[in-house]
């Protein structure tokens, strides 16, 4: 079975006949396709579902993992709350920073990779916990994690 296709146009044809209700699956879809959504994305989209702009803007704001600026193709997210913290999130933290040269909320020149501290993932019960794109990474130690940014099909460290 053929995947849909990911083109803006593909896009507005499947959502527009549902108006609203179809702006957050293709606000998604969009998302996924391009890697983040642009003003002009946006805008194109707000236009064929007929919603005001300002509402794609509130939707895309709303959703940690929607990005209306450039991101890394690898998106690390560490989880900074109280039981990760404790369990060692500080360490690996570092050893991203040390990895990567970047800073939390910042991307690599090479637009690989982009480090973020994130609130509670849910998996409390096995911290530290990283997300690394969709998945969810438990018990991390930093060789496990130095190993996961290296085999990252984005890098070349
Ligand atoms: S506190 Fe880190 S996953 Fe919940």
């Amino acid at each position: 079975m053929n995947s849909p296709s990911n083109s803006l146009t593909d896009i507005l044809t499947r959502w527009s006949p549902v108006g609203r209700s179809g702006l957050l699956p293709a606000l998604i879809e969009a998302h996924e396709s391009r890697g983040w959504l642009s003003e002009e994305t946006l805008v194109d989209i707000a236009r064929g579902l007929n919603v005001p702009l300002a509402e794609g803007y509130g939707v895309a704001d709303f959703y940690a993992h929607l990005y209306t600026h450039p991101v890394g193709k690898t998106i690390i997210r560490v989880c900074d709350d109280v039981p990760c913290y404790l369990a060692g999130s500080e360490k690996i933290c570092a050893t991203i920073e040390n990895h990567l040269g970047i800073r939390a909320g910042e991307t690599t020149s090479d637009g690989k990779f982009t480090y973020e501290k994130v609130p509670c993932l849910g998996h409390c019960d096995h911290a530290p916990v990283v997300m690394i794109n969709h998945q969810v990474h438990e018990n991390l130690s930093e060789t496990e994690l130095e190993n996961l940014i290296l085999q990252s099909p984005t890098s070349n460290l």
